[in-house]
């Protein structure tokens, strides 16, 4: 019985330890952290620091405004905007995202340089 419950508390204290190395996990309900998902969903296209020019003719997307960036980022998300024709791209790296967690990434982009 001991055995058992040792077993059972070094299993939970690993989950415990395991969960708070997680920053960003889809489908697990954590604090938006918008650093943590603007690497894991946007950095690959658009730089590690907003700087990079994902498609000739688009903007490099460091500094913008949030409210703007934010409601962009909720219509591609939504399908309803394509400014190039390449909202696909896009909409594949938000559908999983939630408002609060589109509102963090505006956040977090609005403060690279
Ligand atoms: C697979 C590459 C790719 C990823 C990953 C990606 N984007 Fe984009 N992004 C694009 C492309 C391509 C466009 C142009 C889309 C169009 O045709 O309207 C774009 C457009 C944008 C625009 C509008 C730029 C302009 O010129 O007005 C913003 C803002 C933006 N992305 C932010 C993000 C954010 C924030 C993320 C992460 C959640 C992200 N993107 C992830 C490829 C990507």
């Amino acid at each position: 019985m001991k055995k058992i419950i040792l077993s059972v508390l070094v299993a939970s204290v690993t989950l415990i330890a395991a969960d708070s190395a997680t920053v960003y996990k889809p489908g697990l309900l954590l604090p938006a952290n918008g650093e943590a998902i603007y690497k894991k969903q946007c950095a690959s296209c658009h730089g590690e620091k907003g700087e990079k020019i994902a498609f000739e003719g688009s903007i490099a997307i460091a500094g913008m405004d949030k409210v703007k960036h934010a409601k962009e980022l909720k219509d591609y998300r939504y399908g309803s905007i394509n400014k190039y024709g390449y909202g696909a791209q896009m909409k594949g790296k938000l559908v999983d995202l939630s408002w609060d967690e589109i509102d963090a990434v505006a956040e977090y982009v609005h403060g690279l340089k």
